[in-house]
């Protein structure tokens, strides 16, 4: 049962620029008050004018946690007391836990919620993604927290593939220090790539919903040809989760493939935000889920 807010109410909430679409309120009020904790979590509009000033006073109101987003995820770190390791790795914050002498800890659970479902799922080999290779289609904000979940996982070798070369140099120079064998692709050589492919994650935002553009959802980012080169079993991972299943993923699966979509990765992310912000080691990830899907359900597309 939620619980009713009062003066003793305490604040959680999600800063980006739009969070109108954000299903994390949905998923963390059904886990804060499956808790049953007297803590509320909005989603708080942000523009990046404001950002820092929004951070200070947050924590003046003793707010218990924040979540960040679009397209606040960089510029964020310089507003933290501390960095974790992997925020400052990675370069990017979506998790602000306050400190006991103020200030905010950065922090990121991303690469947590990214890799759940490849550790714990149905997807995941029963001798795990060692030596297994990895093609990761994109190269922006979310491919820096894919690539640390496959390094972590020992996915050898592992691709990137930009449309641009000059942003897939960047960004592989950019990731050289954690991930020393990470290697450029373009994308007109993805065909060559993906046959030693057993797992491809797609970051890019091809296939994703928009308001109003229902063309956007029907567009793939591999062709027919590519999907078809693909070996029997290399799982596809689409970090979109509006429409469900993506063009991609039912590609993959009408050609008998297991699939992975983007829902998972954002109630393992909040689940570990969550549990940072707490101290609980179990939080009701089962009634997130169920917020997140019914949210999506209800409302237009989301994003986050
Ligand atoms: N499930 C989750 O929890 C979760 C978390 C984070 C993100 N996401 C989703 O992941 C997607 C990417 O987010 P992001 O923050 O990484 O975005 P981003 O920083 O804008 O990066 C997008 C990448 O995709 C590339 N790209 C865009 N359009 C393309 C096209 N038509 N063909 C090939 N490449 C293209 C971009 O290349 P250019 O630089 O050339 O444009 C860029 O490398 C979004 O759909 C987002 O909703 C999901």
């Amino acid at each position: 049962m939620a619980q009713a807010i009062s003066a003793h109410t305490a604040l959680a909430g999600v800063l980006g620029d739009p969070v109108r679409h954000s299903l994390s309120p949905a998923m963390h009020n059904a886990a804060l008050a499956g808790l049953g904790l007297d803590w509320v979590y909005l989603g708080l509009p942000t523009p990046a004018s404001v950002l820092a000033g929004v951070v200070e006073a947050m924590g003046a109101l003793n707010c218990r946690g924040l979540n960040v987003t679009i397209p606040h995820k960089q510029t964020v770190a310089a507003l933290c007391s501390e960095l974790s390791p992997l925020a400052r790795r990675l370069g990017a914050v979506n998790t602000l836990v306050p400190l006991p002498a103020g200030g905010w800890l950065g922090t990121n659970t991303d690469v947590e919620g990214f890799l759940a479902p490849l550790r714990y799922g149905d997807a995941a080999p029963a001798d795990g993604w060692r030596g297994r290779g990895a093609v990761v289609l994109g190269c922006g904000g979310s491919a820096r927290a894919v690539v640390a979940g496959l390094v972590d996982l020992g996915c050898d070798p592992i691709s990137v593939a930009g449309r641009r070369a000059e942003a897939t140099a960047t960004f592989v120079a950019a990731c050289a220090a954690w991930a020393p064998a990470l290697k450029p692709l373009a994308w007109e050589d993805l065909a060559a790539a993906l046959p030693e492919a057993a797992l491809v994650v797609n970051t890019t935002p091809v296939g994703m919903a928009a308001a109003g553009d229902g063309e956007a959802a029907r567009r793939c980012p591999l062709s027919p040809e590519q999907l078809d080169a693909l070996p029997a079993g290399s799982t596809l991972y689409d970090l979109i989760y509006t429409p469900r299943p993506t063009a991609l993923l039912r590609a993959a699966a009408a050609r008998g493939l297991p699939c992975i979509d983007g829902l998972e990765m954002l109630v393992q992310q909040g689940a570990a935000s969550l549990r940072l912000w707490t101290g609980l080691e179990t939080v009701p990830v089962a009634a997130m889920r169920e917020a997140a899907i019914a949210a999506l359900k209800a409302g237009d597309p989301g994003a986050d």
